[in-house]
């Protein structure tokens, strides 16, 4: 065995992997079963190699990444999974890491929590790197997931996500901060994005609302501790799962998502884009993550004439059409619709920033927010 899949500072299990591909072709002694990550298959204790590898080769930046072909050439690596090794799997978002048998390291000294890092890969993500120089490849960004640019930057203690949007109307960063804004305003746990720009490009910024002694878990990973029965909903079975396990608060977390989903036409809410935390040492469940990832919503890549708010769009995770998922809200007393005045004017505001939103396209989102606003106080009414 090489390496050790360690937690924060616990060895869990010895493992064999392949430098060349960054598999695991061997799992050796298993020490702590319970650290496990969650969601992979075990058998008496020990993990599946295949499940294990699709956990560990899905810390990896997916292959989808905008940019990741140019940004591997600027690089100079032939795969992500290489750069997986090369950050020793750690992440921002959990402590899972594997360390090296050849020559051990320390968590304190790793961690990207309490360590600087370079911004060299995030550079190259964002396409800004010169070819040839020297690069830092040890960074979070290695195993960052989503499809949009994005990086991770030290800010003094804190650590700060930024992300791009997506052509034509770049306009993800900004429904971010729109839905930042919603979620303060109703009182709901959110992580927060600010706005930042690359030139004219606008970018989101939210703070890491991970810790040391925290960690992210998917809800794909939460829906995968159990097999689905054939006659239990998605919905029922997500929340099946989070009740075998314990976790809190998770209905009401569902409730104030999916309310917002519905709100902003959220077309992209999968399985990895939300989840529960949790205390990566006692293993104590502490409940929903705050909301992240909102971004792929008022038809953000739509043109403007065929942006209809009463059209019933697609959604996810639970259902594929908005009309049926926001039946899954058990309770909407928490819905305080004053909260939200003046949320279209500021919403304007936010789209005026960016060259990329003429004035058209503002208006009709604008409105279209407006309306959506009234679809759902028609709803909730209905409910009480
Ligand atoms: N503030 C945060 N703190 C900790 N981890 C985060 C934070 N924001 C995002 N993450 C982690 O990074 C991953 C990628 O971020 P995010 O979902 O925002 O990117 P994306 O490119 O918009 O994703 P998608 O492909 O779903 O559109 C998330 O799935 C989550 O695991
Ligand atoms: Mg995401």
């Amino acid at each position: 065995m090489n390496y050790t899949l360690t937690h924060k500072k616990l060895p869990v299990l010895e493992l064999e992997i392949d430098e060349e591909t960054s598999a695991i072709t061997q799992i050796g002694e298993v020490f702590h079963a319970e650290h496990i990550p969650v969601g992979i298959e075990t058998i008496e204790g020990r993990p599946v190699r295949s499940a294990l590898n699709a956990w560990w080769m899905g810390r990896a930046i997916p292959a989808s990444r905008s940019g990741l072909r140019e940004a591997l050439q600027l690089m100079n690596v032939s795969s992500t999974n290489l750069l997986l090794l090369k950050c020793f799997g750690l992440s921002l978002s959990d402590q899972y890491w594997i360390n090296s048998h050849a020559k051990p390291l320390n968590w304190d000294n790793v961690n990207f929590f309490d360590n600087e890092f370079s911004e060299d890969v995030g550079n190259a993500l964002f396409g800004h790197t010169t070819q040839g120089a020297e690069l830092s490849l040890v960074s979070p960004d290695n195993t960052s997931d989503g499809w949009l640019k994005k990086k991770w930057i030290v800010d003094g203690a804190q650590r700060l996500l930024v992300k791009g949007g997506s052509n034509p109307y770049y306009q993800e960063p900004l429904n971010e901060v729109l839905a930042s804004s919603i979620l303060r305003r109703l009182g709901v746990p959110h992580a927060h994005y600010d706005l930042a720009w690359d030139k004219d490009r606008p970018l989101s910024v939210c703070a890491d609302f991970i810790t040391t002694s925290t960690e992210l878990i998917s809800a794909w990973h939460i829906y995968s501790t159990a097999k689905k029965p054939n006659n239990r909903s998605a919905y029922q079975h997500y929340l099946a799962c989070c009740e075998r396990l314990g976790i809190p608060n998770v209905q009401e977390g569902l409730d104030h998502m999916l309310t917002l989903d519905y709100l902003i036409v959220n077309s992209d809410r999968h399985f990895s884009n939300f989840g529960v935390v949790r205390n990566a040492e006692s293993l104590e469940w502490l409940g929903p993550a705050p909301i992240f990832d909102s971004g792929t919503a008022m038809w953000h890549n739509s043109v403007a004439y065929r942006i209809h708010p009463n059209e019933d769009m697609p959604s996810k995770p639970f259902n594929t059409k908005h009309s049926v998922q926001i039946r899954h809200v058990s309770c909407f007393d928490w819905l305080d619709f004053s909260a939200l005045q003046g949320i279209e004017e500021e919403y304007a505001t936010l789209l005026d920033q960016s060259v990329f939103i003429d004035n058209d396209r503002r208006d009709v989102l604008c409105n279209a927010l407006t309306r959506r606003l009234e679809m759902l106080e028609k709803l909730a009414t209905r409910h009480r």
